[in-house]
């Protein structure tokens, strides 16, 4: 097949793919400006992504590109290497002219994708992947701002973010317009012009990554994802969803103000309740005791993430332990 047998054909998959990643993380940039602008509007937007079928096949497509760009990318440069032979060790030979990052594209790839590793354990991990287990995360899966805080606390993620946005850098500026070159679009006007929309391109993006990686690491240092009032009526509405089917539906509606003031009595008595029924089952009816366990279960969780945003550490699942 051309796209795999001939070099054309495979530099044309690279072309794709990277114009694909091109507009991705030029879409990414712009929603992590709503996160900084209006941060439950992001949250809104991570719900209404999650683990949904859409979101999945979105996230499925978004990984083929990745996988397929990086898989060609070794494939050409081993063929590179076959057809130069022991040349490639003769660097003086190489015209002046070839840029230091078009030399250095895999080594910047690598770099781009070791960030890219640490992201996603930061990120996708604990939201769609939480989301897709359906295990019990410590933080609601879809509040994004609460992943900003805990990933921007730390004090190596805006050095290791700043390391993957420089090699993002050279990586995109020669990669955006070598591909216009391999799909054969070289003419001599038009490649000086490409090589300066792609510089912009790239540098306005990266700007953009760096902006908010500081005003994220800022924020997060002043645990304003965890203390803004408004986000945090968000974040109880999402974890007292749990409450709904259960034997207390009215806490879902509080807010979390009310929820901090009543829902630590509740906490406190419940499993003294449970163990009474236990003792003496007859008395309520039946399926009673389960759903007490399953409310009593959400209301630790909510009474340990409510503790969390006050200052602790994050909700761990030992609080279902309780009982
Ligand atoms: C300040 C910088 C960045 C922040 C705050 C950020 C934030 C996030 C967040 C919150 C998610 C999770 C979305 C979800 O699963 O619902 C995510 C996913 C992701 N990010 Fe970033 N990101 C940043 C930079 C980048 C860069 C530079 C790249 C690429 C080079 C990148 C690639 C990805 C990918 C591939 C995903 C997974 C998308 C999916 O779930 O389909 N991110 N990011």
């Amino acid at each position: 097949m051309w796209l795999t047998s001939s070099s054309v054909g495979r530099k044309f998959i690279m072309a794709l793919t990277g114009a694909c990643l091109v507009l991705f993380v030029t879409f990414h940039c712009l929603m992590n400006a709503i996160a900084i602008c209006w941060p439950t509007a992001y949250n809104q937007v991570c719900e209404f992504l999650g683990a949904n079928w859409y979101a999945l096949l979105a996230s499925a497509g978004l990984a083929l590109l990745f996988i397929l760009h990086i898989v060609y990318a070794l494939w050409l440069t081993v063929q590179n290497r076959k057809a130069r032979g022991t040349e490639r060790y003769l660097i003086s030979k190489r015209p002046k002219t070839v840029e230091w990052s078009s030399k250095n594209m895999l080594v910047l790839g690598i770099v781009v994708l070791a960030f890219l590793v640490v992201h996603l354990i930061q990120f996708w991990a604990k939201m769609q992947l939480v989301e897709i287990r359906n295990v019990e995360g410590t933080l609601p899966p879809t509040a994004g701002t609460l992943f900003i805080q805990e990933a921007f606390s730390l004090v190596w993620t805006p050095i290791v973010y700043i390391i993957g946005f420089i090699a993002l850098w050279f990586h995109m500026t020669h990669g955006f317009w070598s591909m216009f070159q391999s799909v054969g679009w070289d003419s001599t006007s038009w490649i000086p012009r490409l090589k300066k929309i792609g510089c912009w391109w790239t540098t306005i993006v990266v700007a953009l990554f760096v902006a908010q990686a500081i005003v994220f690491t800022v924020k997060a240092h002043e645990d304003y994802y965890k203390t803004n009032p408004e986000l945090r009526n968000q974040y109880i509405g999402m974890v007292a969803e749990r409450l709904v089917p259960l034997f207390v539906p009215q806490v879902s509606e509080a807010s979390y103000e009310e929820l901090e003031q009543n829902l630590p009595q509740v906490a406190a008595q419940l499993p003294q309740q449970i163990k009474m029924v236990q003792a003496n089952p007859g008395q309520v009816p039946e399926g009673q005791l389960e759903k007490m366990i399953e409310g009593n279960e959400a209301v630790q969780s909510i009474v340990a993430f409510l503790e969390y945003l006050k200052g602790g550490e994050p909700a761990t699942e030992a609080v279902n332990e309780t009982l």
